[in-house]
């Protein structure tokens, strides 16, 4: 992957440069004026300094103080903000801007946080303050404001001096609307679908995202948005998934290899691997590191009637089974249950357990993932026959959720589709088909990683900022 994107993202002119006001940080600020507040006063009124007065911020000293560390928001073009003053509390240093709420600082996050270049690494993008020099007891000596705002000295009781650009702080700032558009950057808000999905499937064109960097982002918004992305145009031959990899992400090699032929096989490997129906699953439960996200390449598909591909977002699904059975939905958080994968494929011989709930819930309380299939639970059960039972009884009555006509969608790929899924939200299956002397159905697979989409997500989201 000598073109990877991902590699591209690092390379560019780095974060650092994309910020909005990027080098400008560094502007001179040998006509800074200071406002400055001292320890002792419990709220201070901000006095005016004279630059006399504050003879270490030259403009050498702020390049060597302040070193930009990665904007969270895309957005280059919001306006700036700008610093009132600043007073010091208990343990927090209390920040008014012009106009807007204020915000509480504390002590400790600032020192932690500190941008000089003895305790950040600017091209690392990283902290190098060790934990030996954090202190619960850190407190500010003097805190001093630019006059025209846009600054935030701190000179701490040891002396240390730590100067913050008034946005950076303001991206930081504790209270929820600032986190909420971090949150943002994260993850974005996935839209839980029932069957109406199938009048508004997302599609993508290959060309496309060979070529145009805003098909890309669409895509990977599709992804998180709503878990899977049809895309068309791919030539009948192995390989697209590759292609479409350097564009987008990194293929995740499994005991089935990089990617991998699923077609009707003698002695196949896997029950994908025959002309079977398969009921909604996700795949390689086994795994510990079960596979973020699934791509199978429609290379030729099945003329007859089935082939056809189920789609359902189990995390619908699961959220249904919470309100309607609170008590089977605890059973399926709670109960362990092994997931086996034990075989040969292409001389590779493989034996993979993972345990792992059947749904697994964040500390939030949102659904991380619904581990299913069929095909890939074990015979082996460690707990009591009562438990085995209680256990059966929530999974059937999961599955009675789940193949309710509302809660899923069916389709049939043509040669040349691509199906992208989210294999941590989206349960897929297959109508049985039987190959017939005119040709057999022929789809590639791979799997990407969802840390890998995000950062390209992000990445996008920052370049195509920056150029429109
Ligand atoms: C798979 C799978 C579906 C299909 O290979 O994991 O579910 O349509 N295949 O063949
Ligand atoms: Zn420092
Ligand atoms: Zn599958």
């Amino acid at each position: 992957m000598s073109s990877s994107p991902l590699r591209a993202i690092t390379m560019q002119a780095g974060w650092h440069s994309l910020l909005r006001r990027g080098g400008g940080i560094m502007r001179d600020s040998a006509s800074l004026m200071w406002t400055s507040t001292r320890v002792g006063t419990t709220h201070v009124r901000a006095r005016q300094m004279a630059l006399s007065a504050a003879p270490a911020l030259c403009g050498n000293v702020l390049k060597r103080h302040i070193h930009a560390s990665p904007s969270v928001t895309p957005d280059l073009n919001r306006p700036r903000t700008e610093l009132a003053s600043a007073s010091q509390g208990h343990n927090a240093l209390k920040i008014r801007w012009r106009g807007g709420e204020p915000d509480e600082f504390p002590y400790v996050w600032l020192r932690d946080n500190c941008l000089c270049s003895d305790c950040f690494h600017r091209s690392a993008s990283s902290r190098l303050l060790r934990v030996a020099d954090l202190s619960m007891n850190v407190r500010p000596r003097e805190v001093q404001v630019s006059d025209d705002g846009d600054f935030l000295k701190v000179v701490w009781e040891n002396g240390h001096e730590s100067t913050y650009e008034a946005d950076w702080l303001n991206e930081r700032a504790f209270n929820t609307r600032q986190q909420s558009v971090y949150n943002n950057t994260y993850r974005l808000r996935p839209e839980l679908w029932d069957s109406n999905m199938s009048q508004r499937i997302p599609r993508a064109s290959f060309d496309e995202l060979m070529e145009d960097d805003a098909a890309v982002l669409k895509l990977l918004e599709n992804m998180e948005v709503l878990g899977f992305t049809v895309v068309s145009g791919a030539r009948q031959e192995e390989g697209e998934l590759q292609r479409l990899s350097e564009r987008v992400s990194y293929l995740v090699a499994s005991n089935y290899g990089t990617t991998f032929i699923v077609k009707d096989k003698r002695d196949a490997s896997n029950v994908a691997y025959t002309s079977h129906g398969l009921d909604l699953h996700c795949d390689l439960v086994c795994l510990h590191y079960k596979p973020c996200v699934q791509l199978l390449h429609c290379i030729t598909q099945f003329s007859g009637d089935g082939g056809d591909s189920i789609l359902a977002d189990s995390h619908r699904v699961a959220v249904q089974m919470k309100e309607l059975y609170p008590q089977k939905f605890r059973f399926l958080t709670d109960i362990l249950v092994n997931f086996r994968d034990v075989g040969i494929d292409e001389g590779f011989q493989f034996d993979i357990i993972a345990r792992r709930p059947m749904i697994s819930v964040r500390p939030d309380g949102e659904i991380k993932t619904v581990n299913m299939s069929t095909f890939g639970r074990d015979s082996h059960f460690g707990v009591s026959p009562e438990e085995a039972v209680s256990w059966y009884d929530a999974y059937l009555t999961f599955c009675d959720l789940l193949y309710r006509p509302e809660n899923y969608i069916t389709f049939k790929l043509e040669a040349g589709d691509i199906l992208i899924m989210d294999n941590l939200r989206l349960l897929h299956g297959r109508t049985a088909y039987k190959d017939t002397a005119e040709g057999e159905r022929r789809l590639e697979g791979g799997f990407w990683d969802w840390d890998m989409m995000r950062s390209r997500r992000r990445g996008l989201q920052m370049k195509l900022a920056g150029s429109s």
